[in-house]
């Protein structure tokens, strides 16, 4: 297969992460983001908020309390893990997170979270606080004020994708690397 050939893969696969930010059906909607946490590795799943093939980057949205922020001040390198089960295809891609909190940004990305999802952020202790009743942990008020200073955007910049298809007779694995200027593409072993 020829470089054009990895490049149109690449393309795709991009292509594909920006359909799955708008189509709730798509598995690759909501991925397992990993970080260097505090105390070692950690992950969880996110909603994929935007894919840009222009500017590598992927973004999610949070809560700025939350114990992952401390995580990626710590280390913002960060591995985010698709898989379309229908497709057998596994995307890992990694990169660095950049975590904007009331600016430009934020302000703009925030009159599109919905309203039911704004409230997520009005809650009155932080997420992962211990609380003697599962109904302490529901967003007390609607002040979208009080929900706006808590909310944050993970941006991260994308500089490595490796792609794997698990076939019925074959298994094929490609690397991308950006080397600054361009991705780098390689099929390597699965
Ligand atoms: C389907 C699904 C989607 C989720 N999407 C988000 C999200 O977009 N942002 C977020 O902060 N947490 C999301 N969560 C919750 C996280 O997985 C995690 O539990 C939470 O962010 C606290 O993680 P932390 O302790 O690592 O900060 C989602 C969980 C599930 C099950």
């Amino acid at each position: 297969m020829s470089d054009d050939e990895l490049q149109t893969l690449l393309g795709g696969v991009w292509q594909r992460l920006a359909k799955a930010v708008e189509d709730p059906a798509d598995p690759w909607r909501l991925p397992a983001l990993g970080v260097q946490g505090l105390n070692g590795p950690s992950v969880r799943m996110m909603v994929l908020r935007s894919a840009c093939r222009t500017d590598r980057v992927l973004t999610a949205q949070t809560d700025i309390r939350s114990t992952k922020i401390p995580g990626f001040r710590k280390d913002p390198r960060v591995a985010w893990l698709f898989y379309d089960p229908a497709s057998k295809v596994q995307v890992r891609a990694t990169g660095r997170a950049t975590i904007h909190h009331n600016d430009e940004l934020t302000r703009r990305a925030w009159p599109s979270v919905p309203e039911t999802n704004q409230l997520n952020y009005s809650t009155a202790l932080p997420p992962g606080a211990t609380i003697s009743d599962p109904a302490l942990g529901q967003a007390a008020n609607d002040d979208p004020a009080s929900a706006f200073a808590n909310f944050a955007v993970i941006w991260c910049e994308i500089t490595r994708i490796d792609w794997l298809q698990l076939g019925p007779q074959s298994h094929r694995r490609a690397q991308f690397t950006w080397n600054g200027s361009e991705w780098l593409a390689a099929w390597t072993v699965p």
